[in-house]
């Protein structure tokens, strides 16, 4: 059957978004992850989709059950990575083609410096634990920072855990200014809140530090109201 046309506010846009956890292999058979579900940014890929942008999705180590929300949408690419190096590429490809990033995945800060070919085993090192040497990861949204396209949104996320509301604004602010994004979307993170839940509360910070949005419910309406501050930015960019 033929697609019907593209309906909603963001026709004509191409957006790209990141979602899931890189991970980095230690060997064969093991990983340095995080808990990222994804679901945060499946569901603005969905949302985004659902409004007529054309979507590639980034998907760091998502399961199936969680991709099933965008699995059916013939606007949405679904382009699967695994580590930090994989995401990094594949990012900078699809962003020269995009007008909006949103870099929605928890990226692994660091890797292991030297991936064991075999799998470790305690027999080679008895009563002795192995200590992993790690070397930092790029940063990955400050390098599409520095290749943004002319008029390009780049929203950037943070996951803090913190003990006030201040505090999460505060290191949300730093964080902004530390990466060049045009919005950052912060939340509080424990460790019960904010993971592998269904749902979301975020504060969006526009450049200036300025709180543009207060969202919190489903993933979905969190990517709603997260899709409208991006339109905005994308408008205000193009005036
Ligand atoms: N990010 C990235 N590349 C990295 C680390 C983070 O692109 N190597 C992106 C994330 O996708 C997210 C934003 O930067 O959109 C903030 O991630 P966060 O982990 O909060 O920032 P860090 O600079 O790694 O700071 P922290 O020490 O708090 O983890
Ligand atoms: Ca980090």
């Amino acid at each position: 059957a033929a697609e019907p046309a593209a309906e909603g506010d963001l026709v004509g846009l191409r957006v790209l978004v990141t979602a899931g956890g890189t991970r980095e292999p230690i060997d064969p058979v093991r990983y340095l992850g995080n808990r990222s579900s994804g679901k945060q940014g499946v569901a603005v890929a969905a949302a985004a989709a659902d409004r007529g942008a054309k979507v590639v999705l980034l998907a760091a180590n998502i399961d199936d059950a969680v991709l099933a929300e965008v699995a059916d949408r013939a606007a949405v690419r679904i382009v699967p990575v695994g580590t930090t190096a994989e995401l990094e590429s594949a990012a900078h490809a699809a962003a020269a083609g995009a007008e909006a990033v949103i870099m929605a995945a928890a990226v692994a800060d660091y890797r292991v410096a030297d991936v064991a070919d075999e799998k470790l085993r305690k027999e080679d090192s008895p009563g002795a634990p192995p200590t992993l040497t790690l070397v930092e990861n790029p940063d990955i949204l400050v390098g599409l920072v520095r290749e943004r396209r002319p008029g390009q949104v780049i929203v950037g996320f943070a996951a803090e855990t913190v003990s006030s509301e201040d505090e999460l604004l505060e290191r949300g602010r730093r964080k902004l200014l530390r990466k060049g994004v045009d919005l950052l979307a912060v939340n509080a993170v424990g460790w019960a809140a904010g993971f592998e839940s269904a749902d979301n509360d975020i504060r969006v910070l526009d450049a200036d530090g300025t709180v543009v949005a207060v969202a919190a419910g489903s993933k979905r309406e969190v990517a709603e109201r997260l899709l409208d501050a991006v339109r905005h930015e994308i408008d205000a960019a193009a005036r």
